[in-house]
């Protein structure tokens, strides 16, 4: 094991998660408990329902992790933990937490951004990553194109002016019926569809920066099913693949201006989105043919997990960037490093 050994934490929205990771990136446990049956009847996250649940399980969760990996607290060398954005509540459980235990134990807390933790997830599976690359950033509230010079150095190209792609696939799932987060499903529906039956608009594409808008797309979704009513089976089919095929073209397209642009050879994928099947087999696909290499998170990774949180935190541990006991969280979205 390659020193530090460290504990992260993540309650940034409605997952719990402790992880123990070393200085090589190893992941030695990591342990996520979901809410969805928590939050299924209501369709999305209840925030104060969220809150509540990390409270009841967070220290469960800790001890799980410390026993899957056989270590013990005395073996930690730094304590790590999701600080923003998110949701507040969520949040602010699992930094008191960290506080409490960086506090009793005198060792040097970490905060880490939500966002960051995201894009190195990929450091866990792909050690020989080299700067620069662009990163596209996709997940239930956040749609990013970054450009990381070095691991502090980072420059955001575009972001959405309005919804999150995971969003729009969220709020399309859940007017189909389908459960909460409805993305994932959407991805499997589609794979029995014809993403072409229905030409949904491409939003921001003519537009010359790199910004991404979903919400006029969202609204396109919502009204083809207003005035189908209701779908039969194969329909239901060819709505989310010509629905997907819309956010993973709008995503690819900027993505390859980005590339092209800024003569970048390397790519990462990265949040909950990035676990979609047609976006990852687009981007296979251009990757494979233009020399770019690109990397992107196995699904355990993809989703929201406290190993990521603590790959991001061994880069701030090397550079000494450690947070004080006054550490506070924010659910301010975007990418401020704390
Ligand atoms: O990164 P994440 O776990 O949480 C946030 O930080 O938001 O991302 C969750 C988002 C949800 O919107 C979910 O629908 C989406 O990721 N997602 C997917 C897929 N898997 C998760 N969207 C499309 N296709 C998927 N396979
Ligand atoms: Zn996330």
């Amino acid at each position: 094991m390659k020193k530090p050994l460290i504990l992260a934490i993540e309650t940034s929205c409605d997952d719990t998660s402790a992880a123990l990771i070393d200085g090589n990136c190893d992941v030695f446990s990591n342990v996520i408990s979901s809410q969805e049956e928590v939050h299924l009847k209501y369709g999305g996250v209840v925030p104060e329902l969220a809150s509540r649940e990390h409270i009841r399980t967070l220290i469960p969760i800790v001890e799980m992790a410390l026993e899957k990996a056989e270590l013990g607290l005395k073996d930690i060398d730094a304590i790590a933990v999701s600080a923003n954005p998110g949701l507040i509540g969520s949040l602010l459980v699992g930094v008191s937490f960290a506080k409490g235990l960086a506090f009793s134990l005198k060792k040097p807390l970490i905060a880490v951004n939500h966002i960051f933790g995201h894009v190195f997830a990929n450091f866990l599976e792909h050690k020989d990553m080299k700067f620069p690359f662009l990163a596209l950033i996709v997940s239930g509230g956040h749609t990013e194109l970054v450009i990381f010079s070095s691991a502090v150095e980072y420059t955001v190209l575009g972001k959405t002016v309005d919804d999150a792609a995971g969003e729009a696939f969220d709020k399309i799932g859940k007017l189909l019926g389908l459960p909460y987060p409805g993305g994932p499903h959407i991805d499997a529906l589609a794979s029995g569809g014809n993403k072409l039956a229905t030409a949904f608009p491409l939003p921001m594409l003519k537009h010359k920066n790199f910004d991404f808008s979903f919400s006029g797309l969202k609204t396109a979704g919502m009204l083809f099913l207003k005035e189908k009513g209701t779908l039969d089976e194969a329909q239901t089919h060819d709505f989310a693949a010509s629905f997907q095929h819309a956010i993973v073209e709008v995503l690819f397209r900027k993505t390859i201006k980005a590339l092209e642009r800024y003569s970048l050879k390397a790519l990462l994928l990265a949040g909950g989105v990035a676990a979609n099947s047609e976006l990852r087999s687009t981007f296979s696909e251009y990757c494979n043919k233009h020399n770019v290499k690109l990397h992107y998170p196995s699904e355990e990774y993809c989703t929201d997990n406290a190993a990521m949180i603590g790959a991001a935190a061994q880069f701030k541990y090397k550079k000494k960037k450690f947070a004080t006991l006054e550490l506070n969280a924010s659910s301010v979205k975007g990418m401020k490093l704390l």
